[in-house]
C-alpha cells in the first residue's frame, strides 16, 4: 500500500531538512517525503536522495512548479526565507503562491512555518520602535504573521518557531572577543529569557504534528527548546568552551545601528521580545514541544554537539 507523502518546502534548509530526517528516520516509516528544491542537483538535495526522499522541483516564486510539486500529497511543511531577498512583500507573496498550489492539489494537512505579526502590539504609529521599510516594525515577523490569514479555510497548523541557537555560530551571533581578550556573548534580550531552539528540532517538531493527524489542524503550536537569559546561556557557553563567556546586552536603539543586513529588523525583533516577553514565551511552551519530540535538545546538549562548530566560528572573527 502507497503511504501518505509529506511535500517539503526548505527540505535543504535548516527546518525542512529536519523534517525531512526525522521522517526518514522513523522506525514506523508512517510517510513518503517529497523534498522540494530548486536546485535538484544540489549537493543537499543529491544528499536527501541518497537517504530515501524524493527530491522534485519547485520554486516559490513559480506557481506551477508548486502545483506539480504538491499534486498528489498528504500534508505540506512549507517555509520562506526572508534572509535570501530581505523583502517581506516577496515573502508575502510567495505564501499567497504556497496557498493556492496546496488549495488546487487538495493537501489534507499544512504546517506552516510562521512567526508573530508584530503589529498587533506595536502599531506603525507606535514610537516605541521605529517603522522599517514603511509598513514594518519586524519585517521578517510580520510578512509571516500576515500571511497566517491566506491558510484560512486550509487544514493548516500555523508554527510558531523560535530563535535558533544555530545562529551562534551560522549568523554571526556568537560568542567574540572583547578589548580585553576576554570573550563576550551580545544578546539585546537585558535580563529577559529567550525562547530558543535547535533549528533541527524545528522540522522534528513538524513531523510531531503530522503524526497526531488532525489533532493540531485549526491551531496554533509555538515551540521552543529551552527559554533562557543571555546569562543563563553564557554560563552554558563558558562550560563548552572551557573559559568565561560574559553575557553583554545592549540598548535596542544602539544594537539597530551596528551596520551589519537586518539589524534595524533584529533589533526591533528583540525588543519585541523583551517588550512583550510574557506572551513571547506562553506562546512557546517547552513542554508541548518536548511532546511533539521527546528528543528535543536543552541548550546544552545542542551545545555539546557543536562544540567543534562553535570553536571554528570563534576563530573566524576578527
Ligand atoms: N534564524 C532563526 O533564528 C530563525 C528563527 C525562526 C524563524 N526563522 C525563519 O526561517 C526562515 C528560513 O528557514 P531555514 O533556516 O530553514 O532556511 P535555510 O536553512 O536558510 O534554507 C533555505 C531553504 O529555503 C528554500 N528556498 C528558499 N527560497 C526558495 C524558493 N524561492 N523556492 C523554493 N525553495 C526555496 C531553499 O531551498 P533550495 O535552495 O534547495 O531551493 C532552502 O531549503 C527565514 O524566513 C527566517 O525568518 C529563522
Amino acid at each position: 500500500m502507497t503511504k501518505p507523502i509529506i511535500a517539503v518546502v526548505g527540505a535543504t534548509g535548516a527546518q525542512g531538512g529536519g523534517l525531512v530526517r526525522s521522517i526518514l528516520a522513523d522506525p514506523d516509516r508512517e510517510f513518503e517525503v517529497r523534498a522540494i528544491s530548486r536546485k535538484t542537483d544540489s549537493p543537499a538535495a543529491r544528499e536527501l536522495a541518497a537517504k530515501g526522499a524524493a527530491v522534485v522541483f519547485g520554486d516559490l516564486d513559480d506557481p506551477a512548479s508548486l502545483e506539480r510539486a504538491f499534486k498528489g500529497a498528504h500534508g505540506l511543511f512549507a517555509v520562506t526565507n526572508f534572509w535570501e531577498h530581505f523583502s517581506p512583500e516577496r515573502e508575502y507573496s510567495q505564501a499567497q503562491n504556497i496557498v493556492d498550489a496546496a488549495r488546487r492539489a487538495d493537501v489534507a494537512h499544512v504546517v506552516w512555518s510562521t512567526l508573530e505579526d508584530t503589529r498587533e502590539r506595536v502599531p506603525l504609529h507606535d514610537k516605541r520602535m521605529p517603522t522599517l521599510m514603511q509598513r514594518y516594525k519586524v519585517p521578517h515577523f510580520d510578512a509571516k504573521g500576515e500571511a497566517d490569514a491566506l491558510f484560512r479555510g486550509l487544514p493548516t497548523t500555523l508554527l510558531r518557531t523560535s530563535f535558533y541557537w544555530d545562529n551562534l555560530i551560522h549568523f554571526g551571533m556568537g560568542p567574540r572577543r572583547g578589548e580585553e581578550g576576554s570573550l563576550i556573548f551580545l544578546l539585546p534580550m537585558g535580563e529577559h529569557p529567550l525562547p530558543g531552539i535547535a533549528a533541527v528540532d524545528i522540522g522534528a517538531c513538524a513531523f510531531g504534528i503530522f503524526k497526531r493527524g488532525s489533532r493540531f489542524i485549526g491551531q496554533t503550536v509555538g515551540i521552543a527548546g529551552e527559554h533562557l537569559t543571555g546569562s543563563a546561556m553564557s554560563a552554558e557557553l563558558s562550560k563548552v568552551l572551557g573559559e568565561p563567556v560574559r553575557h553583554v546586552t545592549m540598548p535596542h536603539a544602539v544594537y539597530a545601528q551596528l551596520g551589519f543586513p537586518g539589524a534595524e529588523d533584529l533589533a526591533n525583533m528583540f525588543q519585541y521580545k523583551c517588550d512583550f516577553n510574557a506572551e513571547f514565551r506562553a506562546q512557546r511552551p517547552v513542554a508541548l514541544s518536548r511532546e511533539l519530540h521527546p528528543g528535543l535538545l536543552s541548550f546544552g546538549q545542542w551545545l555539546a554537539l557543536h562544540r567543534d562548530g562553535l570553536r571554528a566560528s570563534l576563530q573566524e572573527k576578527p
